[in-house]
Order: structure tokens, then sequence, then C-alpha cells
């Protein structure tokens, strides 16, 4: 076979295997899958600096955190995978009343730009109506287009600006 066929062919199926990846795409239970992901995600550079987190400091502090989420009631994240690969985490802290804070990491670059963030943002909100959540706050760097435009794109509007930071808010209620 002619060596540019042959590419075309393998990136055709390189594009089918991403697009049925990206179809399975779903948010459940934090487990330890997740847990061991999070080592390598939360000590990457860039996921740091976009999400403006210090690095995680110890495995046994991680575990530990991992043994008190289920009594939480203030903090709640679930885990994103496509099949059963983990690529990231989402989740509702500071949850105080009927306010909480949205954060999302995919720490997997590769899913990155692919459009994931809406359904991912649906199905977190739905999670928060039914923990009787009305208002969602997000607080990203204005430098973070990929983070601005999926809130934007959302209905999130904007809340308040400290330097470089914004905060964006969503009222659960006003969904369409
Ligand atoms: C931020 C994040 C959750 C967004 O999810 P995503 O699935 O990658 O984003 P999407 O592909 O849905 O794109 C979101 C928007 O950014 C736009 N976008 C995507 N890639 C882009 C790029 N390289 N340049 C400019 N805009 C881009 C999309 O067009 C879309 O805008 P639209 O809704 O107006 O069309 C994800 O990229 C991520 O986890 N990043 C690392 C951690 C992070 O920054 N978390 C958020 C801050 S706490």
């Amino acid at each position: 076979m002619p060596v540019d066929n042959e590419r075309a062919q393998e990136s055709e199926a390189e594009a089918h295997t991403i697009a049925s990846a990206l179809e399975n795409v779903r948010l459940v239970e934090y487990d330890e899958r997740f847990l061991e992901r999070s080592w390598t995600w939360f000590n990457d550079e860039e996921i740091l600096a976009l999400t403006m987190t210090p690095p995680l400091t110890s495995k046994a502090d991680q575990l530990a955190w991992f043994a008190g989420l289920a009594k939480r009631t203030d903090y709640f994240v679930w885990g994103i995978e496509t099949g059963d690969k983990p690529i990231g985490v989402t989740g509702l802290k500071h949850v105080k009343g009927t306010a909480a804070e949205a954060f999302t990491v995919i720490g997997d670059k590769e899913y990155w730009g692919r459009g994931l963030s809406r359904m991912i943002m649906r199905v977190l909100i739905g999670h928060a109506r039914n923990l009787g959540i009305k208002w969602i706050s997000a607080r990203t760097l204005m430098s973070n287009v990929r983070s601005m435009r999926s809130l934007v794109s959302y209905g999130f509007t904007e809340w308040k600006t400290e330097g470089d930071v914004k905060w964006m808010k969503y009222g659960v209620d006003d969904e369409p």
C-alpha cells in the first residue's frame, strides 16, 4: 500500500478511536483510579498554573483526603472517564447552604479542546441541583481561554474580578 494511503488510514482509525472515546465520556464515582492519576495531574506544572493550585504534598495526605471524602458535606468530587480510562475530575467545593464553587480538571491533555466541557457542566449542575445548590461560582484565570469560554458559553456571568482572576456565577434555577 502506498505510504500516503497507509497514513491516511492510520489517521482515520485514530480519529475514529478518539470520536468514540469522546462519545463515551461519563461522570462516575471518584475511586482509587482517579486518586492515582491525580498524583500526576496535580503535580503537572501547566495544570497547576491553569488551576492556580499548589502541587500535592504527599501520597499520605492524598490518601487521608480520600478517606475523608465520604463524610464531607462541603465537598463533592466525581471522576471523568471514557470507557474505563480516567481522564479527569470535576466537583463542587466550599459547599455552604445553597452555594458552591465548581471545578473541573481534564487531566489527560489529549482531551482538552474537544468539546467535553458542556457535557461535564451539564451533569455537574444536575448533581448540584440534587444537592439543593442554587448558586454556582467558578474561579478562573482570565488568560485561561478554554475555561473562560466554556463558562460563558454555558451561561455563567461575570461576578467579580480579583487581579488576573475572574469569578463567574450561575443560577441553577435560571437554567433554560
Ligand atoms: C478548562 C476545561 C475544563 C475546558 O474543557 P474542554 O473540554 O477542554 O473545553 P471545550 O473543548 O469544551 O472548549 C470550551 C470553549 O473553549 C473554546 N476553545 C477550546 N480550545 C480552544 C483554544 N485552543 N483556543 C481558543 N478557544 C478554545 C471552545 O471553542 C469552547 O468555546 P465555545 O463554547 O464558545 O465554542 C479543560 O480544558 C481543562 O480541564 N483544562 C485544564 C484545567 C483547567 O484549566 N481547569 C479550569 C480552571 S479551574
